[in-house]
């Protein structure tokens, strides 16, 4: 136990980043390793499961030695060793899995699972070290968590227990950016690639559908992206240029730069209206108090200063963790597990992988 409060080693491996920390008092990062395959699978355009189960493998003694060696602990200076057990890919949750067991057997420490989404809405309590406390996020809350898995929208009216409001009925909206961004012939991941090329867009009148939905808080993305496969093949007709293949295998043949960053734009400025006016109203039909932004794709300044700004309107804050704690990472694995190993959560050694494990269920 460490002056702050219980001293938690966190394990992640759900996707494709090796992420080892450890975590004081349920907020505070003492280390927070992360090896990221995202180079290894650049060159295939996506993640090849078996090939980031591998990496993991490779990575985590590592990723481990290094995060104890930031820290100056030892395994068994901890309170707790925490694991993501779902939702993610099979072979890459059995090795994180796998090792936590192995390491809080042979240190005989409790064993506490965590669900990977939690880990991605608790990222808004963490704190670096030496750091002035940040803003805490206040309940009711209600909290947006957009990556290339998953995109939810959910409520918190306290610790640990979530109302699901919504979520993407097909895929999320990190992976529409990855998708649009190989149409539009950029490199992967297409998030951040859409997002800089979309700065240079002078016009501003690519028009891309919303999908509303309704009422509901659900979200949609294959539509846009149809749509978006459409008007790229309009823009490249109209330079001359081969259409319905993929941009990325013919470089010979991409569209003008000032092309792909007025498509860009408007396919981020779609996504973002979306997802900015849903987390609004479910705000305002909840009576939160505080909003938070979570995920890979709060990384989008768009959506970061659209949000802060009517965020801001209703006199509320948003809470968004730096990018680094956005994305996959130990860390908020680390402070969700605190709050369950606080409240009595205790694993099995027999702790299995959960692929399709659920949030909550409305
Ligand atoms: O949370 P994350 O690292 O991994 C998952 O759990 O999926 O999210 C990765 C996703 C990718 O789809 C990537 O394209 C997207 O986040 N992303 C962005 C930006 N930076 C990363 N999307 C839009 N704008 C960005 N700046
Ligand atoms: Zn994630």
């Amino acid at each position: 136990m460490s002056a702050d409060g219980p001293l938690v080693l966190a394990v992640e491996s759900s996707c494709d980043e090796t992420g080892i920390a450890l975590i004081a008092g349920g907020r505070t990062i003492l280390s927070n390793v992360v090896a990221s395959q995202t180079a290894l699978h650049a060159a295939s355009g996506g993640i090849v499961p078996e090939v980031a189960a591998r990496a993991h493998l490779r990575w985590i003694v590592p990723v481990l030695e290094q995060a104890l060696d930031d820290a100056s602990v030892q395994v068994d200076d901890v309170d707790a060793v925490a694991v993501t057990h779902g939702p993610g890919l099979a072979g890459s949750l059995l090795v994180g899995i796998n090792f936590a067991k192995t390491l809080a057997w042979v240190h005989d420490k409790p064993l506490v699972g965590v669900n990977h989404l939690e880990g991605h809405l608790y990222a808004a309590w963490l704190r670096d070290a030496n750091r002035d406390l940040p803003e805490e996020p206040v309940f009711p809350l209600v909290a947006l968590i957009v990556s290339g898995g998953h995109t939810f929208l959910v409520e918190m009216r306290d610790h640990l227990t979530y109302r699901l409001l919504g979520q993407t009925v097909d895929d999320a909206a990190g992976e529409a950016f990855d998708k649009v961004g190989r149409l539009l012939g950029l490199p992967y991941p297409g998030g951040p690639a859409i997002s800089k090329a979309a700065e240079a867009a002078r016009l501003h009148d690519a028009a891309f559908p919303r999908a509303w939905l309704g009422d509901s808080y659900d979200f949609s993305f294959s539509g846009l992206k149809t749509a978006a496969r459409r008007t790229i093949d309009e823009a490249r007709a109209n330079e001359g240029l081969p259409t319905g293949g993929r941009a990325d295998t013919e470089p010979d043949a991409r569209l003008s730069e000032a092309a792909v960053a007025e498509l860009a734009w408007g396919f981020e400025d779609a996504v973002v209206d979306v997802l900015v006016t849903k987390t609004i109203r479910a705000a305002e039909d909840v009576g939160a108090r505080s909003i938070v932004l979570g995920g890979g794709v709060a990384a989008n300044t768009s959506l970061r200063t659209r949000l802060t700004g009517e965020a801001e309107a209703m006199g509320i804050p948003l809470i968004v963790p730096r990018p680094a704690l956005c994305t996959d990472n130990g860390a908020m694995i680390g402070a969700a597990g605190a709050r369950r190993y606080a409240a009595g959560d205790r694993a099995s050694l027999a702790l299995d992988a959960s692929p399709s494990l659920p949030l909550a269920r409305r």
